[in-house]
């Protein structure tokens, strides 16, 4: 069985996701996450934040889902964010049509191909729609645009569409963050939220889903800085797959710490190399194994419509490369859009070391002059000489300039320009900050930390299935488990799980079938330690505390017990420093 197969399995029957809605048919490219996976969830995104909003001292916003149309006509979604659908002639099944050529053709890298040559290549290739059979041969590949439209309000409403990524809510509300910033380059700013994307062809459960979670943070910086401070991860080693080296056959990777990729410039930007070491050091936290794990440069024709750098991290599962997160320099390319669209300004005010004393030429109209000689489109007018001025003071040495508006060439005498040269002091300027965006898909992150943590082992001479998670990722971190619910155990072991509780931990209490079998339940959903209670915590306060990966119990006193736990989480102590060994364990 493959690691996808055995896993969706696993995660169905164990509660950790699920298609949605099956009683009604179900709906492809949704999904639940049941009571395990929620907590896992939970456990990954509070993980993201302490990482990238709480250590970068990042601030984070939780902004609408949906939002008007105006917001991605100028973000440039309406118009560019599609993907290349081929619809089959015969049943009428849609395919994602750089999809389909790189499965049944392995043909690399189609999602670099325009439409024609996608076409052309579906026919070369001979590929059949996979629901049917019949040739695509003739098929047009067309556009398609991924943003669900909604209408805001009754009637006909106003057009809108629910975020293709939580990044529009932060460039949209710039303005204001940038004002909590107090101005102060570089600031950065986070959400953790809901998108949606009205996938083609989604596939491969959480791996695309048509809403899913995303984590991003926008980091506004100056473009003139010279980047982060790189000794908090400059020794972080990082395995790099840059697009010059991609081609057919194996990957040649480059193994390089961040501050190697920065100085050999394998990385252009280090904004974006300090994201790789942090993201790697996060994938570790939660999970991810790291012998399965690379950052490849996206290809020029692959890049989105606002990115001019980009590396994805990706995860090896069934031996295909998943795209996990996109850590792309978004440059100035989003808030000059909404600075030229909105009613408001998008830009910072950047002081100069000394104030600068600059000669600035201007212009002061007479309109008593131009309105009898231009009517309405005096304006207009002196706009145009205003700009000119600006451009162009020489322009002012003869007696008459000539100036184009509304489209026509008009000519006016110097003199009625009233043109001068001044000398200002400034103290700075107004400047567009440019991005580096980290993007992590929450979905992608839970499905891999569960394929890289599900292992099938033994345990005395016995298969058993385990899901070895982080201790601090795990849904329940501790299960309770009477020996026997009779003689007082039951009720003992409900009270110690009380207690765990109460001091906040995840538990499970279980007194359901035999005391093995409540082991590899938990074992299967990834809870690292259990509690048994048993006829000597009757006689001495003590219970075992079962290790789920080494299978071995320490006795260990209920006085403290949630400590002990707690600083195993922690990775404060180590399983065999806590109590004494059992030795029949
Ligand atoms: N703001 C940038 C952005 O949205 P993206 O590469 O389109 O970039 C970022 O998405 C991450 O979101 C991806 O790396 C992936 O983990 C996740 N993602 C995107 N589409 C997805 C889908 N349909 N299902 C699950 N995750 C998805």
């Amino acid at each position: 069985m493959s690691e996808r197969a055995a896993l969706a399995e696993l995660a169905k029957r164990r509660g950790f996701f699920f298609p949605a809605v099956e009683a009604y048919g179900g709906v492809a490219g949704f999904y639940v996450y049941g009571p395990a996976g929620a907590r896992l969830k939970a456990n990954v995104e509070a993980s993201w934040r302490e990482q990238f909003a709480v250590r970068e001292g990042h601030a984070e916003i939780d902004a609408p889902t949906v939002l008007p149309e105006p917001v991605f006509a100028a973000s440039g979604h309406l118009e560019s964010f599609n993907d290349l659908l081929v619809a089959c002639a015969e049943c009428g099944e849609t395919h994602r049509a750089d999809h389909l050529l790189e499965e049944a053709a392995g043909v690399h890298d189609a999602e670099t191909l325009e439409p024609e040559e996608l076409a052309e290549q579906l026919a070369a290739n001979g590929v059949t729609c996979p629901n049917c059979g019949a040739p695509l041969a003739d098929q047009p590949v067309e556009a398609f645009n991924l943003m669900f439209e909604t209408s805001i309000g009754p009637g006909d409403g106003a057009p809108g569409y629910l975020r293709p990524e939580t990044a529009q809510g932060i460039f949209v509300e710039f303005p204001r963050l940038a004002e909590y910033a107090r101005g102060q380059l570089p600031f950065g700013v986070t959400q953790i939220g809901r998108a949606y994307r009205n996938e083609i062809s989604p596939r491969h459960a959480l791996l695309r889903v048509r809403e899913l979670t995303q984590a991003e943070l926008e980091l506004f910086h100056d473009p003139a800085d010279a980047g982060p401070d790189l000794a908090p991860v400059a020794d972080v080693p990082l395995r790099l797959y840059p697009a010059d080296d991609q081609g057919d056959g194996e990957p040649a990777y480059r193994n390089l710490t961040v501050s190697e990729a920065v100085e050999s410039d394998v990385v252009a930007n280090p904004w974006i190399a300090y994201y790789l070491g942090r993201a790697r050091q996060w994938y570790e936290r939660i999970g991810v194994d790291l012998d399965r794990f690379r950052f490849r440069q996206h290809l020029p024709g692959e890049l989105a419509h606002y990115a001019s750098e980009c590396w994805d991290a990706e995860a090896e599962i069934d031996g295909d490369w998943v795209e996990l997160a996109g850590i792309a320099t978004r440059g100035d390319y989003d808030l000059r859009k909404h600075d030229a669209h909105a009613d408001d300004d998008f830009t910072v005010f950047r002081e100069y070391d000394e104030p600068r004393t600059v000669e600035r030429a201007t212009v002061e109209p007479d309109m008593a002059v131009l309105g009898p000689a231009f009517g309405p489109n005096a304006p207009a007018v002196a706009d145009a000489l205003a700009d000119l001025a600006e451009r162009d003071p020489a322009a002012f040495e003869a007696d008459t300039v000539t100036v184009e508006a509304d489209g026509e060439p008009v000519t006016v005498d110097v003199a009625d320009a009233n043109f001068a040269v001044e000398t200002v002091v400034e103290r700075g300027e107004h400047l567009v900050p440019h991005v580096v965006e980290p993007s992590f898909g929450v979905e992608r992150a839970v499905f891999t930390v569960l394929a890289h943590s599900l292992r099938e082992d033994e345990v005395d001479g016995e298969p058993r299935t385990v899901m070895r998670l982080p201790p601090a990722m795990a849904p329940t971190l501790v299960g309770v488990f009477p020996l026997m619910t009779r003689d007082g155990l039951g009720e003992r072991a409900r009270s110690i799980a009380a207690e765990l509780r109460d001091a906040g931990l995840a538990v499970e209490y279980d007194d359901g079938g035999s005391i093995g079998r409540r082991y590899r339940r938990q074992d299967e959903v990834g809870t690292p330690y259990g509690v048994t209670v048993d006829y000597e915590t009757l006689e001495d306060d003590t219970v075992t505390v079962r290790d789920r990966d080494s299978a071995a119990q320490r006795r260990v006193p209920i006085e403290g017990l949630a400590e002990v736990v707690r600083a195993l989480r922690d990775g404060e102590r180590a399983f065999d420093s806590v109590g004494a060994a059992v030795a029949d364990a």
